[in-house]
């Protein structure tokens, strides 16, 4: 058996950029799969078998059947800081460790919660498309008149890393914030002014509601029609955090009849969306395809600490980023 082989198999399950793969180089074996593809790819299937490392995407759900045709897998890389497509406790039943992305996407998903923020707020989708359709006849006084981020109450549901440095962003904006979660954020109450308050109360007085929770039991569909009801006639729903913690149908319903006056998605359910869903249609939804991590320092520095999980997880020692640490232990 030669060098080569004895090196172990490893799955990344969609193609990436050469460059963010070279600290594998010489440490695995590598089967990729395809560019593109919206699951774990078939053709990767027989290799389970002898596959030692998983480097996933979000996209690929890490579930039983596929941890039970890899009986020798000893790590799974998540491309990502979200891990609700891999079913966690199954992996800490086997012993392997998951790992993950933490903190790096924190800047550039903020940046992307106000670029959304403000579309939505001064209604950048209408507007443009107006203007393209030949809507714009003349300076119009009354025409296309948005909401002002400055005096407006920003509903932050979920304040962990990205929420904070959401909340960062929007005071720098003159905006006053509210907001959700398990615990107290003192830090950003006592620079910031932003004040703890339940679901329901943030529903009721923000302007714009913005979500940064993980998906969870307890968050799936968590905005749903009740929900919907409870916001301001004039608010704005924000969701950079996961698809399925709003009710889709229901936030059409809502955007329809006009319960809220605006949404701005870049995480969908399902995902993609298809072209033909009935949001694209409605010139107060906007909606960009799960791009909050999207910049180049971001998504290469991703790179380097999925292959860093990786590579600690082959050699058994302890992942730089783990969900389920105890494993190692
Ligand atoms: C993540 O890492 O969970 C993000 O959704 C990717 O943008």
């Amino acid at each position: 058996m030669d060098k080569k082989e004895e090196l172990p198999l490893v799955l990344i399950t969609h193609a990436l950029p050469g460059e963010w793969l070279s600290s594998l180089e010489g440490k695995c074996r590598t089967l990729i799969g395809p560019a593109e593809g919206n699951r774990f790819p078939e053709e990767l299937l027989d290799a389970l078998q002898d596959t030692e490392g998983i480097l996933a995407l979000l996209v690929d759900k890490i579930d039983e059947p596929i941890l039970k045709a890899a009986p020798k897998l000893r790590v799974v890389s998540n491309f990502a800081v979200g891990v609700d497509n891999v079913d966690i406790a199954a992996c800490t039943r086997r012993g392997i460790p998951v790992g993950n992305t933490p903190g790096i996407l924190t800047n550039a998903t903020a940046d992307l919660t106000l670029a959304l923020m403000l579309a939505a707020a001064r209604k950048l989708p209408q507007a443009t498309r107006d203007a393209r359709d030949g809507k714009w006849k003349s300076w119009a006084p009354a025409g296309w008149l948005g909401l002002e981020l400055s005096g407006a109450v920003l509903g932050i549901v979920g304040m962990g890393k990205i929420g904070s440095a959401v909340a960062r962003r929007a005071a720098g904006f003159g905006m006053s914030i509210v907001y959700t979660n398990l615990i107290p954020y003192p830090e950003i109450e006592v620079s910031l002014g932003a004040r703890r308050v339940s679901l329901d109360e943030l529903l009721a007085i923000s302007d714009i509601v913005s979500l940064h929770v993980p998906l969870t039991d307890e968050t799936r569909r968590m905005m749903d029609a009740d929900a919907f009801l409870k916001m301001r006639p004039g608010a704005i729903l924000v969701n950079v955090a996961r698809g399925p913690v709003v009710d889709m149908d229901a936030l059409y319903s809502a955007l329809s009849h006009g319960t809220i006056a605006a949404a701005a998605l870049d995480v969908t359910d399902p995902e993609p969306l298809p072209p033909d869903h009935p949001l694209y249609a409605l010139p107060n939804c906007l909606i960009v395809p799960h791009i909050g991590s999207a910049t180049d320092k971001t998504r290469s520095k991703m790179a380097e600490i999925a292959c860093d999980n990786l590579l600690a997880g082959l050699r058994g020692a302890k992942l730089p980023f783990c969900v389920n640490p105890e494993v190692i232990a």
